[in-house]
């Protein structure tokens, strides 16, 4: 049975102390409920990953991911954190490849291939993050864009590798315009890329793959998207920013 997991991503946003109380409401609100096969994923600033991971602590299924992650080791990178950094730190899951960090900051899927394997090389989960700008969903190409960001940046991985990533689809138009692609839509592509993930590693990996809708989540329509057989959960950008709202779409998973 695949995991199902709803990840914040705080983008960059809240100091240190503002993310432990954020993060503590959350928890508080959370506690009772059973996360069986089930993750709470809080995708923090860099800074803030000590104190978020020491207010988790223990407890299970609940982790803390870096929003990006060196595709260097050490060294003279100035302003760059590395995979063993971050693991001392206590992420145990990575953003990778997010749209924002392809559009702003140049990552190419071949930079991000590299960032996938320093997180593996680790014990740090990827999220990897895929997905189609307006004009390629109107002029239909999105399949193609996904594909190649798909293999590009995750084929080169071993079976065993593959087993251990996460995939979230997050279509551009769709992140933070308050549009959301309808869970028809998404469903299409999440079928696509477990299709993918099938013809190359077989149906095991691909079953136990779990792939993440993200791109103006939020409480109305997070329990329609999930409900859909091959969204396994959400990357949720702003409305992890409010407490209420993220205990919400965790307890629509
Ligand atoms: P959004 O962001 O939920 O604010 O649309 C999602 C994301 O960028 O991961």
């Amino acid at each position: 049975m695949r995991n199902k997991i709803v990840a914040g991503n705080w983008k960059m946003n809240t100091t240190p102390v503002e993310g432990v109380a954020l993060v503590s409401e959350v928890l508080d609100a959370v506690k009772d409920m059973e996360l069986n096969h089930k993750k709470v994923v809080f995708g923090v600033p860099a800074v803030s990953i000590t104190s978020v991971a020491s207010i988790i602590g223990d407890i299970a299924n609940v982790h803390v991911a870096s929003q990006n992650i060196s595709s260097y080791d050490s060294g003279a990178y100035t302003g760059e954190i590395s995979a063993t950094m971050l693991e001392a730190s206590g992420a145990t899951m990575a953003i990778i490849g997010h749209s924002e960090r392809r559009e702003y900051f140049g990552e190419s899927n071949q930079v991000l291939a590299t960032k996938v394997d320093k997180a593996l090389g680790r014990r740090i989960t990827p999220i990897y993050c895929c997905g189609e700008v307006l004009e390629e969903r109107k002029n239909n190409t999105f399949q193609t864009v996904i594909k190649t960001q798909v293999e590009e940046g995750l084929f080169h991985l071993s079976m065993e590798e593959m087993a251990k990533v996460v995939i979230a689809y997050e279509p551009v138009w769709a992140i933070g315009t308050g549009e959301t692609a309808s869970p028809e839509q998404a469903q299409e592509v999440h079928a696509f890329i477990r299709s993918l993930v099938s013809a190359k590693y077989g149906n095991e990996v691909a079953d136990n793959l779990s792939i993440l809708y993200g791109g103006s989540m939020k409480p109305s329509n997070a329990s329609e998207l999930i409900s859909m057989v091959d969204i396994d959960g959400g990357l949720v950008g702003g409305a992890s920013l409010n407490a209420s709202d993220f205990v919400e779409i965790i307890k629509a998973m």
